[in-house]
């Protein structure tokens, strides 16, 4: 039998140790694969005495992540600690000018510096592999990468968060409010402690760069995205959009317009019978926009020790047999400083929910400033129950009456203009909910 694959593990985590249950228990179905076995020979992580429930006699103990990366012992440095920074990043680069090859996870490191570690690795003549880092056990970067290469994308959009996925389905399901919701998420450990991360969007955007970047040939770079969380959806809005043949999801999306590749990532409305509408809970989905072919949507686990670990082994395979491709599928060089679409540009429909102040003429001056954007609405709910056209008064009770509009393909730029204005109008109460809608 050919060599085995010798491979020093950084990261004994819930991903970590999931990838060396599952090396084992795959031992040898890899060795049919492959034509070799794959064997962690080193690992590494802070606390040795820490119980982790597997068994890690077996294998040398490396109390510096980096000294391992460039150990002449292993062929490839799994990298599974996470983080943007050191030690993530040292090992990292460690192992690729060492003439290692890397499979990592970690989607803060690649979002920052997928760059350089991608030319690093080109010029080493090494793989840098990063499967398992948006959409966990989803095989989205393979899809794009290689399954995909030989068509051009028009747009790419997801749901790459769990949490925030599992939040929104819970409000809808459970008719709950948002913070029962991430109450529930942080004690079955589907968010942290602190969920600002997951819930404003930052998650989902460093997973989203390099999506964009496999997809636009474009150099990765999270700050060319607009970013906007699920902290301000309500159950109303959620009530509002079914009642409208829309669900809300906290969507990525990158796509290709006249002005540049537009990446965004906020709360958007779906249509109620789109692939992505129908995924509830903790699990992610991508679909694909690629000439020559219907939408392609991949639906599956976003995170979990066993199934990241399933994308890890899976790039560590194709490391086996010898298979390397550019890690962005392309040259680094060829990478291009994305043109940034500037979100006022962005058109689209968009719903609004605004409180209409009980006095005669809202209605009229909440259509006027519309009209003066030049903004069609294509249906309009005024709550309690009536439908009632934009010239019609609002409320008859005194209090501030719910009026949701749903508009035609609009600008970002006519919305924010017209609802600014109807605020100086002062008819409305308080802030207007925007949601952008997104066509399938
Ligand atoms: N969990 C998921 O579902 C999931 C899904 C997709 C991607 N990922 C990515 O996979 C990576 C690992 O995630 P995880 O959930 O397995 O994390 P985790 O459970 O927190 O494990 C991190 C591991 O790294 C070790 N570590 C941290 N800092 C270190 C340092 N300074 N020196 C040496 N070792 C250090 C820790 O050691 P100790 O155990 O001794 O503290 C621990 O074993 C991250 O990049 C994450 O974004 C995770």
């Amino acid at each position: 039998m050919a060599e085995p694959l010798k491979v020093g593990l950084a990261g004994l985590g819930t991903v970590g140790t999931a990838v060396v249950d599952l090396l084992e228990r795959g031992r040898d179905k890899l060795i049919a694969r492959c034509g070799r076995p794959i064997e962690i020979v080193a690992v590494s992580a802070r606390s040795r005495g820490k119980k982790r429930g597997i068994d890690l006699r077996k294998f040398r103990w490396a109390a510096d992540p980096v000294a391992l990366a460039r150990e002449p012992s292993i062929d490839v440095l799994v990298e599974l600690m996470g983080g943007a920074g050191d030690p993530a990043k040292s090992a990292v680069e460690t192992a690729l000018a060492s003439g290692k090859a890397v499979v990592t996870a970690n989607k803060a490191l690649l979002a920052r510096h997928g760059q350089k570690l991608a030319a690093l690795a080109e010029r080493r003549r090494v793989a840098l592999n990063f499967e398992a880092s948006v959409g966990g056990g989803i095989p989205i970067i393979k899809t794009l990468r290689e399954a995909l290469n030989g068509n051009a994308f028009s747009r790419i959009y997801g749901i790459l968060n769990g949490t925030c996925n599992y939040i929104l389905s819970r409000m809808e399901e459970d008719r709950l409010a948002f913070d029962v919701c991430l109450r529930d998420a942080q004690q079955l450990g589907y968010a942290e402690a602190d969920p600002s991360f997951d819930i404003e969007g930052h998650d989902t955007a460093q997973k989203l760069s390099i999506l964009a970047s496999l997809a636009f040939g474009a150099k990765v770079d999270p700050n060319a995205i607009y970013v906007e969380g699920i902290s301000s959806i309500t159950l109303a809005d959620l009530d509002a959009a079914s009642e409208l043949g829309y669900r809300v999801k906290l969507l990525g999306v990158a796509v290709r317009t006249e002005a540049g590749i537009e990446q965004r990532v906020h709360p958007t409305m779906v249509p109620k019978e789109s692939a992505i509408a129908q995924v509830m809970g903790v699990t992610n989905a991508v679909t694909v926009d690629a000439e020559g072919i219907s939408p392609i949507t991949l639906v599956g686990p976003g995170a979990g020790g066993m199934a990241t670990a399933s994308a890890v082994v899976s790039d560590l395979a194709d490391i086996a047999r010898g298979v390397r491709t550019p890690p962005f599928g392309r040259p680094a060089a060829r990478m291009t400083t994305i043109r940034k679409a500037p979100m006022q540009h962005h058109e689209g429909g968009y719903y609004i929910r605004l409180l209409a102040r009980d006095r005669p003429g809202t209605a009229a001056t909440i259509a006027r400033r519309l009209a003066q954007q030049d903004i069609s609405l294509e249906s309009i709910v005024q709550r309690h129950g009536i439908a009632a056209p934009p010239t019609s008064r609002p409320g008859r009770s005194g209090e501030p009456v719910p009026v949701i509009m749903i508009t035609y393909a609009t600008s970002e730029d006519a919305v924010r203009r017209a609802l600014a204005a109807v605020r100086r109008d002062r008819v409305i109460s308080g802030r207007p909910q925007v949601i952008r809608i997104e066509k399938n």
